[in-house]
């Protein structure tokens, strides 16, 4: 209830609408409108009501909901079914579950906090409410699960230009999962796939992306480290308008991907590489290896050469524990 009216109150940014108008466009008596302003008012909308001019929206919470987003997603997006939740464990975890459950290809799983969201080798990722987006995407894509990894930076490229359509500012890509933004990590993608022998049964990616969080808002261990949209950028988003361009051209992408394979995506992800001839250190199954981190060859795979060591190796995976800034 009072989404129509929400619309027509941010179309006319700030400006009155009289209740007779609204009660018009709504098919509605005044009475109708006043208690959808009620409701709007309770769910955290600031509007002004003044007798003889209308209503006016003078302020938003910060929310996701479904009608929202679907209104605001291109037609050749094609993501079926939402489940925007207040919060959850994890949307990764979430959306595993759905999958086993026989959710569709195109589930997407959005969560405002995250009370054990996952990162990468068992680390944690911090989810506090009402700040950044926290969201899964359970695919079932027709290829073999050899490739399934490379989706990961099939997400990257689509989360860096809806980072970069959003706020003007220039993504960084750091393989295979990390977008940096003024030298920092900004946003992490976790994927997880479940395979028989030689058929893909689903892949969940989750991205974890800080878009309104402050300084303040990241533990102190992580400051130094991690940034957000808000930090680099000087003002806040809607969290709804990133998360609407980041499955737009996720969908892009991965028409993309299906069509050409991963080469087809690589060109938008080499000019975002953070690493091409960079030192790094990376860490292979518990060992740190130093050596320069070449490129991305055509499957995705990190180019790698150890320090005083001839030749080069292809990584599929790895974590690269310090680089060059
Ligand atoms: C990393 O950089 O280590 C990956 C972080 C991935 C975090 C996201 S938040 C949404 C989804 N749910 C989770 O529990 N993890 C991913």
């Amino acid at each position: 209830m009072g989404y129509r009216l929400r619309r027509m109150l941010e179309e006319n940014q700030g400006r009155f609408v009289s209740g007779q108008e609204i009660g018009r466009r709504l098919g509605t008596s005044r009475a109708a409108v006043w208690k959808q302003v009620q409701t709007l008012r309770r769910r955290g909308f600031g509007i002004e009501g003044a007798r003889g001019a209308g209503y006016r929206l003078l302020g938003r919470p910060d929310v996701i909901e479904e009608a929202d987003l679907r209104a605001r997603l291109s037609p050749r997006s094609s993501w079926k079914t939402f489940h925007i939740l207040p919060v959850t464990d994890s949307t990764n975890s979430r959306a595993v579950a759905l999958a086993e459950s026989g959710a569709p290809h195109g589930t997407v799983v959005c969560a405002d906090a995250q009370t054990g969201g996952r990162g990468r080798f068992g680390r944690t990722w911090e989810s506090p409410p009402g700040l950044n987006l926290y969201v899964s995407l359970l695919l079932r894509p027709p290829v073999e699960p050899p490739q399934a990894p490379q989706l990961t930076l099939v997400t990257a490229v689509a989360l860096a230009a809806a980072v970069e359509a959003s706020t003007g500012l220039s993504a960084r890509l750091k393989w295979p999962n990390d977008l940096y933004l003024g030298g920092r990590k900004a946003a992490g993608i976790l994927a997880e796939m479940s395979a028989d022998a030689d058929r893909l049964r689903h892949v969940v990616i989750g991205t974890g992306l800080n878009v309104n969080a402050d300084s303040p808002d990241f533990p102190p261990g992580l400051r130094g480290k991690a940034t957000s949209l808000r930090i680099q950028a000087g003002r806040g988003f809607p969290r709804v308008e990133v998360l609407a361009r980041f499955l737009d051209s996720f969908s892009d992408a991965y028409r993309l991907f299906l069509a050409e394979g991963i080469r087809g995506v690589l060109p938008e992800w080499r000019r975002r590489s953070l690493l091409d001839g960079k030192r790094v250190v990376i860490r292979m199954r518990g060992e740190d290896v130093a050596g320069t981190a070449v490129g991305v060859d055509d499957a995705g795979l990190l180019v790698f050469r150890r320090e005083g060591g001839r030749g080069t190796e292809k990584l599929p995976s790895g974590e690269i524990v310090e680089f060059e800034g």
